[in-house]
């Protein structure tokens, strides 16, 4: 990111609590190489936001590394963009604590997610859960972010960073830049659980709901000819009365780089089973050339160790701008 040619910021973030799933790479990652040619763009590793909910310490470490090295696999220039692990630059949970104070408990107790995560994890209701959106405020406006890309689940979110945003402008002058949600071009290509195509496909959901972005070939063939269909036999997009038909078209398109339409097409006259091959060959093609570089990259221990160290290095020095002016802004003392 250099001083002379600044581009609008846009920042994402995903919780290293798995291995991403094919539709975190339709809905989001895919795209993103194309993003950092018109954005100056940080990937972060949310690996804070990821101990609201209990981990398994080994795993949560090997995660973050993973999900740096499949970032690399799928194209992204570690030198162009910053990606980083949350943790690793201090003044995130520095500017979620400011930011804390500067958001109220019942704007909090209405997230969506807060809700559902409540209801998920009743033995472990821990107060992260409750502020987890203020430290996602804070990772974005540390930045001063102009665009995020997020998916449905996440817009609520983003509307309360704004809201922070604009709430502690009003107060301090013209701090932080207040973001905008970023709408894909290829909005809609939402893919859905293959086990429950009504239910958004998560990394946290039953094994064969998901393709990883490192199944292997069986386990991609095995898990799409499981894939929930019905009963009718046509090869058509209808979200409302045949979600898991228009899901297999979404993967099919996306991994083919063709729009559902000329998928339906090819298929004309043909049965979910050249469906179901057709959406198998299309994931195995595509993930293929990612896996092996990724398998390259992931086994590269100190070149993973040396870009989350240079990721987080150039997103402290741009953090730490905004925390400096927020501490000023708020009182706090300056030595
Ligand atoms: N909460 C996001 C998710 O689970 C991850 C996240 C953390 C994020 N910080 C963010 C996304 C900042 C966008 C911007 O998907």
């Amino acid at each position: 990111m250099s001083e002379i040619e600044r581009k609008p910021i846009l920042y994402s973030a995903v919780q290293p609590s798995g291995v991403l799933t094919i539709g975190n790479y339709i809905g989001a990652l895919r795209n993103f190489k194309l993003l950092s040619d018109d954005y100056d763009c940080l990937f972060c590793m949310a690996d804070l936001h990821a101990l609201t909910v209990r981990q398994v310490p080994a795993e949560l470490r090997r995660h973050t590394a993973e999900v740096a090295a499949l970032y690399i696999a799928c194209g992204l220039d570690p030198e162009k963009n910053i990606i980083y692990a949350q943790s690793h630059v201090h003044q995130h949970a520095e500017l979620a604590w400011i930011l804390n104070c500067f958001t109220y408990d019942g704007e909090l107790r209405r997230m969506t997610q807060f809700k559902d995560k409540s209801a998920r994890h009743a033995d472990n209701i821990n107060a992260g859960l409750l502020t987890y959106p203020v430290l996602m405020a804070a990772d974005i406006l540390l930045y001063q972010t102009a665009v995020v890309p997020v998916g449905a689940d996440q817009k609520q979110h983003l509307e309360l960073s704004r809201d922070i945003a604009e709430r502690f402008n009003s107060l301090y002058g013209d701090v932080f830049v207040v973001p905008e949600p970023y709408i894909s071009k290829s909005a809609g290509a939402r893919v859905m659980s293959l086990t429950d195509p009504t239910a958004k496909m998560s990394k946290s959901g039953e094994p064969d709901s998901f393709i990883s972005m490192v199944d292997d070939a069986d386990a991609i063939r095995r898990k799409i000819r499981r894939a929930v269909t019905d009963s009718d036999g046509e090869i058509r997009v209808d979200a409302e009365n045949k979600p898991g038909v228009t899901n297999l078209i979404t993967i099919t398109a996306a991994m083919s780089g063709r729009t559902p339409d000329e998928v339906c097409a090819s298929l004309q006259g043909q049965g979910y089973g050249a469906l179901k091959d057709a959406a198998t060959q299309a994931i195995i093609d595509t993930l293929s050339p990612i896996q092996s570089e990724y398998k390259r990259l992931v086994a590269d221990k100190a070149f993973i160790a040396e870009t989350l160290k240079n990721g987080a290095e150039r997103a402290s020095a741009l953090a730490n701008r905004t925390l400096r002016k927020v501490y000023k802004k708020v009182g706090l003392y300056q030595l």
